[in-house]
């Protein structure tokens, strides 16, 4: 995700801004740049040096040296709109050159505002949807910048964390933000900015924190707030004594930890502008003719493909294609059944992995349409895809996949409804469908409240050496994940079975003490997976549930209640229990959650 930085002060900017970019690389990120305020007599003058690459490269820039002034904001980008570029690159200036602007988060209906600014003669260099802003600033700007800034923050949809500096107003940095982090580090003689606590950590353990919406004026000796109306608002100070490794993962633990909780925002994120009420799905896809289709292929690996075998199901009952899920290391030697009235949809967090890449190239040569769900943008598969749409789910750093399979499965599901709506299929379902979809972020949070509940079962069987997973239907694919999760990061045997299946030969495992832990979210299905729990119970297993039904039986060991959400939706909320369960194993164990042995973040080997 971007980072961003801020100082003004009487030392020079670039040196603290360089250090606090740098102390933010590990977020990941493509491009770094930097605005300051150089002086010279009374006279101030607006100085940008950015492009893409490392913050090294931007220090090794000779142009830095031309930055004197003691007034900067900093940033580092992970594209989200346009490839990683110089253009591209924040900070961004408005057409007169008078405004300099970073931005963290999505500006969702920035194609709607750039048609505004090109209607009122305004020119847009990059892709961005970030050059917007300080465009819209100098637009509302008529002498006084806090209202400028009010009202353009009324135009803007989606998330925000802005800096803003200027030779109009050389002695302070304005900062903005709505459902995106921003602090403000407090010095002596010298205030600071930040996207996260670590960038300014070295320079005071004082912070303010904004609220949604809220307005700071930053100068080098005062700290004043605003809401979005202008009316001043008073802060507490907060003390932050973090150290600077726990600082890096914000406040958590483990970077897994830390992603599973990022999971609300980075859903909204996913969610973005795609999807309103009442209007139709908005994605990233041409003109594709859907009727062309007799089948979809959905193909990828690990728990990108549980994310695809979730969305199965979706997208079979919306738009009533067959809908078959591959692994891509077996898809690509199975001398699949693709033709040009076959849908392969590819997913990947990476979008680097080599079975995957070569799976897409199979498919594309035998003429079918590829779409990829992808996280990380300019990556080899969107290169290589014929569409892609982007999971927006931030940079993910654990090895163990977490925020990449929900926001995974609700961009699967998106990408459900769109192919229905492009196909006519218009139902009151579908509607409903789309309330759904807009209500899971909050229901998201509320999952995580049960993780006080899954550490303690977790304490009491780190020490098994079998466990198992068994669901039906979506319930399964659930499973899988939960089953992938805990075999990644705690070393336990584990494995999912479709409940139905326990009975065929399985149940042969099961013995007093083993661990049983059943989904059960479906109307449809949890009466028969409470049956099968029960054989497990009768053959001595502690069970743990994970449901949103009223299940009334005394003989499990701890019920997990996830709030109710569309059945096709419940592997987003269900999961979430059994990445705390897996992550309060290992860390029982004392494992290292973010990096298990013999793994890699991504496999671009076969
Ligand atoms: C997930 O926890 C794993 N690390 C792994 O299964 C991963 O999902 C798989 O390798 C696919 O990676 P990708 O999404 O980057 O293509």
């Amino acid at each position: 995700m971007c980072g961003i930085v801020g100082y003004i002060g009487n030392k020079k900017a670039v040196p603290v801004l360089i250090n606090g970019l740098l102390s933010l690389e590990y977020r990941g990120y493509d491009s770094a740049g930097i605005a300051v305020l150089n002086q010279s007599n009374n006279e101030y003058d607006l100085k940008v040096v950015k492009d893409k690459g490392r913050v090294k490269n931007l220090e090794a820039n000779p142009e830095l040296d031309t930055l004197l002034g003691t007034t900067g904001i900093a940033h580092t980008r992970w594209a989200t709109h346009g490839m990683p570029s110089k253009e591209n690159s924040h900070p961004h200036l408005d057409n007169s050159k008078k405004f300099a602007v970073v931005h963290n988060g999505i500006i969702e209906n920035y194609v709607e505002l750039r048609k505004i600014l090109q209607d009122n003669g305004y020119t847009l260099y990059s892709e961005t949807d970030t050059e917007v802003i300080p465009n819209l600033i100098h637009m509302n700007y008529n002498g006084n910048i806090l209202e400028a800034v009010s009202k353009t923050m009324k135009l803007l949809k989606g998330s925000y964390a802005i800096e803003v500096i200027s030779p109009l107003f050389p002695d302070k940095i304005i900062v903005a933000k709505k459902d995106s982090p921003l602090v403000v580090g407090i010095g002596k003689n010298e205030n600071y900015v930040a996207s996260d606590i670590p960038a300014v950590l070295a320079h005071t353990n004082n912070f303010y924190f904004l609220d949604e919406q809220e307005i700071a004026v930053v100068e080098k000796d005062s700290i004043k707030f605003y809401d979005i109306n202008l009316k001043e608002v008073k802060k507490d100070i907060k003390n932050i004594e973090w150290d600077a490794e726990s600082s890096e993962k914000n406040g958590f633990e483990d970077y897994m930890l830390k992603e599973i909780y990022e999971q609300p925002q980075a859903i909204r994120e996913t969610i973005g502008s795609r999807l309103s009420l009442d209007e139709k799905v908005n994605l990233e896809l041409g003109n594709i003719d859907f009727t062309k289709f007799d089948k979809i292929y959905i193909v990828a690996c690990g728990t990108a493909m549980h994310a695809g075998i979730a969305a199965k199901y979706s997208l079979e009952k919306f738009c009533k294609i067959p809908t078959e899920v591959d692994m891509a290391s077996e898809f690509r030697y199975r001398n699949p059944l693709v033709n040009e009235h076959t849908l392969c949809i590819f997913i990947s967090q990476s979008g680097e992995t080599a079975d995957t890449i070569a799976a897409l190239r199979l498919a594309k040569e035998a003429g079918a349409t590829t779409i990829s769900v992808v996280n990380v943008i300019g990556s080899s598969i969107t290169r290589l895809s014929d569409y892609t749409i982007y999971t927006h789910a931030g940079p993910e750093i654990a090895v163990a996949s977490t925020k990449a399979y929900t926001c995974q499965v609700t961009l699967l599901n998106i990408l459900a409804i769109y192919i229905a709506e492009a196909l006519g299929y218009n139902s009151e379902e579908l509607n409903k469908f789309k309330v759904d979809l807009l209500e899971l972020p909050d229901k998201v949070k509320d999952v995580l409240e049960t993780m006080e509940q899954v550490k303690d079962f977790a304490e009491k069987v780190y020490t098994q050496k079998d466990l198992y997973f068994i669901g039906r239907g979506l319930d399964y694919a659930v499973s899988m994940e939960g089953s992938l999760k805990l075999k990644e990061i705690s070393y336990i045997h584990s494995e999912a079975y479709a409940a139905g299946e326990l009975k065929h030969g399985p149940i042969a495992l099961i013995e007093k003490g083993t661990t049983v832990i059943g989904v059960a979210t479906s109307p449809i299905t949890t009466e028969k997976t409470l049956s099968n729990l029960e054989e497990s119970i009768t053959r001595g297993a502690n069970v743990l549930v994970v449901t949103n039904q009223n299940i009334k039986n005394g003989k499990i060991d701890l019920m997990i209640h996830i709030p109710g959400t569309n059945p096709y939706l419940s592997p987003v909320l269900s999961v979430i229990p059994l990445q705390l369960f897996a992550y309060y194993i290992a860390k029982n164990k004392k494992l290292d959650v973010d990096k298990p042995r013999n793994l890699a973040k991504s496999v671009t080997v076969e």
